[in-house]
């Protein structure tokens, strides 16, 4: 394979860069008027407004060739052909196939994977259909008021973010409860709140051998059982999402009561499968539906659209500019809309899980940056904590503002208020203010001219500070299905340019394996082995703080 900095496009761009690295998008909008109209898609509910960037014409021509010549509409048909391009587990990459509402075949070793997909959606439907009625009734005839979902990862965070996203959608009978963390206190002040009778447990685990779900499964059950005394109880209050239907069996979940899905849906864009089985049951079977077909537009602009007019390819390229040509090392992530708190979360695994890797596919070391660190809060709180690094820290830091045109709530001026703020933002961020400007506006406040020079350097804001802005023109469940699968494309895109396996996860293994030792070690189950001098202290002083007999352990 060609490696990235062997494309002659790598090297045009990077003589490009040294030419206008200087320009400042200020200029860049006052010499063309129609900047803003042409750095601007719209796809389905979904605006990108990806005008103030620090780019030209030439840019994006550069940055075309680039995906272009590092076969990015190849690697693209490949996924959607069901190729094994995640070649270091052996397994194709179909999240578009859940979400493949044509029903086109889409065939893995020959097999045509829609007809299981939809079998398992329509079951998923089906249970969805029986909880929210309040047909399906728990060991004492009682309908189900509250769903734990024991997950983590993209076992969580997925179902986690969407179900807060689309909050307004839920079911008015049905609180829904996320545990992933090992630490007991999450897992105890969920049991707190819900009663065994009414409550349904979802344990989900792509895998069904992630130590942190099934110790606080475990638990969970034998909290049940306290209560229900019969085994048989367990059926009516806990069934499992798994591609793994042998553990799930070991586990004790009898496998009538398993969804399952398939080793071609990796964790972080498993949402639209069964593990959304907490999504389903929260907004309803039609509202999951629309969500797909929000993703399946999606689906369809990224296949079908020329790269010049392609969203997640943009958004991609962009991306690449910042991070291997300014050096931006981190990119952020701010909706400004409460109901999307969770989405810098779900985005960071999507991102840094699929691209935070060091080799390139045929195993050579990369020369070049990968992800970026992912973060955000929603813009607003960010606004009045970090913002202040944003606007004048010394750091590149590219962000995506996400907002929703329509108001999602009814109290009078808040959406204004949040709709300028982020726009203003994006204002400042673009435009800075010059030392002149500074000094006009000290200057009508009647300041004396020492005391002006003194601040000017302080009140000064250079500018020229990407941002994309990303418009839902209302956020429900299709608009975000869309802008979830933008990201999941942009992040595949990113990947092939890279030339990287955006599918694995090989880089949380070591903790995990080395996790296994400590813990025997810790619990006394084996003698502490030879680790280095730091760990191994580190151990004795747990082993020490816990012994219930001193001077034993
Ligand atoms: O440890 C990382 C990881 O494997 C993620 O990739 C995955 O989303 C998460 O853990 C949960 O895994 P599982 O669904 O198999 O429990």
């Amino acid at each position: 394979m060609k490696h990235l900095q062997e494309l002659p496009v790598w090297r045009e761009l990077w003589k490009h860069f040294d030419a206008t690295k200087s320009l400042h998008m200020r200029d860049l909008f006052e010499q063309d008027p129609e900047r803003a109209q042409r750095y601007w898609l719209e796809v389905g509910g979904l605006i990108l407004d990806y005008s103030k960037n620090r780019i030209t014409d030439e840019t994006l021509v550069l940055l075309m060739q680039l995906a272009r010549e590092s076969g990015v509409p190849e690697r693209i048909k490949q996924m959607f052909r069901g190729e094994k391009i995640n070649a270091t587990e052996n397994r194709a990459v179909l999240h578009v196939a859940l979400r493949n509402r044509t029903n086109a075949p889409i065939l893995v070793d020959g097999e045509d994977v829609m007809p299981q997909v939809n079998r398992v959606l329509s079951r998923m439907g089906e249970f969805a259909h029986e909880v929210r009625s309040g047909e399906w009734l728990g060991y004492t005839n009682q309908v189900i008021t509250d769903v734990v979902n024991i997950g983590i990862g993209g076992s969580d965070l997925g179902p986690l973010m969407m179900c807060t996203a689309l909050k307004p959608y839920g079911h008015p009978r049905l609180k829904m409860h996320f545990v992933s963390n090992v630490d007991g206190s999450q897992l105890r002040d969920v049991l707190e709140k819900v009663h065994p009778e009414t409550t349904l447990f979802i344990i989900a685990s792509k895998t069904f051998t992630t130590q942190e779900t099934l110790t606080n499964a475990l638990t969970a059950r034998e909290w049940f059982l306290k209560y229900a005394d019969e085994e048989s109880a367990v059926a009516k209050h806990f069934v499992a999402v798994s591609t793994n239907k042998k553990a799930v069996a070991d586990f004790g979940i009898d496998t009538a009561n398993m969804f399952e899905f398939w080793d071609w849906v990796g964790g972080r864009y498993s949402l639209w499968s069964a593990i959304g089985l907490p999504i389903m049951l929260y907004l309803g079977e039609e509202n999951f539906i629309e969500m797909l077909n929000g993703a399946h537009l999606m689906d369809q602009h990224f296949f079908n659209a020329p790269l010049e007019q392609n969203m997640p390819v943009l958004l991609a390229l962009i991306g690449i500019w910042y991070i291997n040509y300014y050096g931006g090392g981190s990119h952020i992530i701010a909706p400004y809309d409460q109901h999307l708190h969770r989405l810098p979360k779900f985005i960071q695994q999507l991102d840094m899980e699929s691209n935070g890797k060091q080799v390139t596919l045929d195993g050579q070391a990369v020369a070049h940056e990968t992800a970026p660190i992912i973060w955000g809060e929603t813009g607003i709180n960010g606004q009045h904590a970090f913002f202040q690094l944003l606007h004048q820290g010394t750091h590149i830091t590219p962000i995506d503002l996400i907002a929703s045109l329509q108001k999602r709530s009814n109290l009078p001026g808040h959406h204004e208020i949040l709709l300028a703020n982020v726009f203003a933002q994006a204002e400042a961020f673009m435009r800075g203010k010059t030392p002149d400007e500074v000094r006009v506006e000290l200057k009508e406040q009647g300041m004396d001219e020492a005391r002006i020079e003194e601040l000017v350097p302080h009140k000064t804001f250079s500018g020229n500070r990407p941002s994309n802005l990303i418009l839902m023109n209302k956020i429900n469940p299709r608009n975000m299905g869309s802008l979830i699968a933008l990201y999941e494309h942009k992040t595949f895109v990113q990947g092939i340019i890279w030339g990287i396996n955006s599918f694995d996860q090989w880089g949380v293994e070591l903790g995990k394996q080395l996790a296994k030792t400590i813990l025997s070690e810790l619990t006394g189950e084996t003698a502490v082995q030879p680790h280095d001098s730091s760990t191994e202290r580190l151990i004795r002083l747990y082993r020490n703080a816990n012994c219930d007999k001193p001077g034993t352990c």
